[in-house]
């Protein structure tokens, strides 16, 4: 194992904590379909050890497990192609967080906005996990030595403080061991707002169903809520200086840019002009069209769980086969007595 060169290795993960949406289609998973054709090695992970930081009814935790495998291949990642696998049945992913653990200091950890955001007023209350989470989510990237995380923009602090613990690790133990890894957030859609409120995040724990497109919605559901979705009385500017200071406009233009893989000005200068009474239909026949094989590709999967379960264990194998050595190794420079020493 090289400690001064990394090969180029691909990780994300998603968590299974309720839908899809299409804020995670965008941001995430259709941008690891399209890292999947330039042959990079890729691992895609289902995060049940983060779901679990605020708290999952178990039997609905195993039902949205397997409903992320299901969607991740029915958006077309090849389970020959990249390693997919829910972390749970990787154990190199908490045993590299413990040691993270250590590593972090509890100030990174408090200064996450996730962290301010999900504790809310009541941190005492919250699980020690939340807390942990950005070192978990550290371990699951470096214990592949992954070099690229493509991720949507709400993640891009979480990365910077993966790159502080590689760097505080190397530094403490003097050595190059783990990548300063490249978070990648490109696209026009690394940040898919609420259909409600051009403000906020497209989320899945926004309370109004209306605010967000699942994965799992039907095509009169998808155009009702793109009809009603909330815009601006003006019509569509010529080009995408003239989407500034209208936040909901811009949402609706990035999703259609992002869904007909154009940039938002190739859209403006076919759109520009028009009213949204015009646009909005398109959009929702575009959303149709690309959301709705997914979908039933989805619910065919599911009626098939052992070859789910069985994707998932053959995928945690060759997982293994990449994080045993590097664990071992991180072991080793941390000084822990191994099975070669006795
Ligand atoms: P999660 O499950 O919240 O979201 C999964 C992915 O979807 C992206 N995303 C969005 N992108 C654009 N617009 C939105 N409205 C939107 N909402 C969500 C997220 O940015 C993410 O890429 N902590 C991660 C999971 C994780 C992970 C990792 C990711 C755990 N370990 C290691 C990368 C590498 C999370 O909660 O994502």
């Amino acid at each position: 194992m090289s400690e001064t060169s990394f090969t180029p290795r691909v990780f994300s993960g998603i968590q299974p904590s309720g839908n899809l949406h299409l804020g995670n289609y965008l941001g995430a998973l259709k941008r690891f379909v399209d890292w999947q054709a330039r042959d990079v090695e890729s691992i895609y992970c289902m995060v049940d050890l983060h779901a679990i930081t605020v708290w999952q009814d178990p039997s609905d935790l195993k039902k949205a497990t397997r409903e992320l495998c299901a969607g991740f291949i029915a958006a077309g990642l090849d389970p020959e192609k990249s390693i997919l696998i829910n972390q749970s049945q990787v154990p190199e992913h908490a045993q590299l967080a413990w040691i993270f653990n250590c590593v972090a200091r509890m100030g990174w950890m408090q200064r996450m906005t996730q962290w301010k955001d999900k504790a809310g007023k009541n941190q005492q209350n919250a699980s020690l996990g939340l807390l942990a989470y950005p070192a978990l989510m550290a371990a699951d990237i470096l214990v592949y030595h992954a070099t690229h995380v493509p991720v949507g923009e709400d993640q891009k602090q979480h990365l910077e403080l993966t790159r502080d613990i590689a760097i505080k690790f190397n530094h403490d133990y003097g050595v190059n061991f783990f990548p300063e890894t490249e978070p990648v957030i490109e696209g026009a859609a690394t940040r898919v707002m609420s259909l409600r409120d051009g403000a906020k995040k497209m989320s899945k724990s926004d309370p109004s169903d209306a605010s967000r497109i699942n994965l799992t919605d039907d095509a009169d559901t998808i155009a009702k809520k793109i009809r009603k979705a909330k815009t601006d009385p003006e019509g569509l500017p010529s080009d995408a200086k003239g989407l500034e200071d209208r936040p909901e406009a811009r949402n609706l233009v990035n999703i259609y840019a992002a869904l007909s893989e154009q940039s938002v000005d190739q859209v403006l200068a076919d759109v520009g002009g028009r009213q949204f009474s015009e646009f909005k239909p398109m959009l929702a026949d575009l959303a149709v069209a690309k959301m709705a094989p997914i979908t039933t590709e989805m619910a065919r999967l599911m009626e098939n769980q052992d070859e789910i379960d069985k994707i998932l264990a053959r995928g945690a194998e060759r997982a293994r086969e990449i994080t045993a050595p590097i664990l071992r190794r991180t072991y080793e420079i941390v000084g822990m007595v191994g099975p070669s020493e006795i």
